[in-house]
């Protein structure tokens, strides 16, 4: 066996389907053109058509198979009808990665409900609606990737956490309670946790040199995430290589957290 089929084996997507919430931009695009490079056809799933657009155009004309939807995630209703949608254009998914995800830090003094009902929606209940669209399916066909994309406010406050580590949090323990039920059919549910990544999200803070100095020294590599530091990761976890590893969150961070 030469070591590109030995390779190709353990990590090839080939024939696979993945829908990539937050495909357009930042983690969830870097995850995404990995997922397709590495054999997968992909649907991306976010609200700005124009970004959705070049994301795909990008991968396209490499040879990738890539679509894309626009919907709001943040609507119970948005989320039912960009599943529906999604599945519908390369079939059913066998990888599922929820990595939308919004950060609004008021004062907790001030975090209102309006905050609160958001974040909630768009980093939980959608990741929480999709699993329940997709994974049973894949349960049934005796394969599945569940990827959540969670944050290390999951784990410890940083920079008014709010509303937006606890949604981080539980999205965590989403993750175990789909590993417990799917499991043993062949579908693992797994957490990508980032630390600190240079992309739009936190775009406020990646404009402050001192602090993102600061942020670079408190990991151990001596430099902040960048999205594409996420691709093997995210291939890794999508692929048959993964198969005994289920209910995990793994960081991904240069060390931030244990440092
Ligand atoms: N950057 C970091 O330091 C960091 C650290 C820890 C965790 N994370 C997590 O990593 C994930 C990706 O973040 P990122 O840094 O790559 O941010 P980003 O560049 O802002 O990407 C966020 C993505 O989510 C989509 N999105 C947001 N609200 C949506 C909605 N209501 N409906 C549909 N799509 C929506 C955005 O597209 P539209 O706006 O066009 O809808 C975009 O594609 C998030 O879950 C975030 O919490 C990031």
């Amino acid at each position: 066996m030469t070591s590109q089929a030995y390779l190709s084996d353990l990590f090839s997507l080939d024939g696979r389907v993945a829908v990539v919430t937050g495909g357009s931009s930042g983690i969830g695009r870097a995850i995404t053109g990995a997922l397709a490079r590495a054999g997968a056809s992909v649907v991306i799933v976010a609200r700005t058509e124009r970004q959705l657009e070049e994301t795909v155009q990008e991968l396209t004309a490499e040879g990738c198979r890539a679509a894309w939807v626009a919907a709001d995630l943040g609507t119970r209703d948005g989320v039912r009808g960009a599943a529906e949608e999604a599945a519908g254009v390369f079939g059913e998914p066998d990888i599922l990665v929820n990595c939308a995800g919004i950060n609004v830090r008021p004062p907790m003094g001030e975090l209102g409900e309006d905050v609160w009902d958001t974040t909630m929606a768009v980093n939980l209940d959608a990741p929480f609606l999709l699993g329940q669209r997709f994974g049973p399916g894949m349960a049934e066909r005796g394969f599945g990737r569940i990827i959540h994309i969670s944050s290390q406010q999951a784990h410890r406050a940083f920079v008014k956490s709010g509303a937006y580590g606890v949604s981080k949090g539980a999205l965590e323990s989403l993750a175990r309670s789909q590993a417990e039920a799917w499991s043993p059919y062949g579908v693992t549910a797994n957490t990508l946790v980032p630390g600190f990544v240079m992309t739009a999200l936190n775009r406020q803070l990646s404009s402050d040199p001192e602090k993102v100095a600061a942020l670079a020294a408190r990991t151990m590599t001596g430099r902040n995430g960048l999205a594409e530091d996420f691709e093997g990761a995210a291939v890794f976890l999508a692929s048959r290589a993964s198969a005994y590893v289920t209910g995990q969150s793994i960081r991904v961070d240069g060390g931030f957290s244990v440092h």
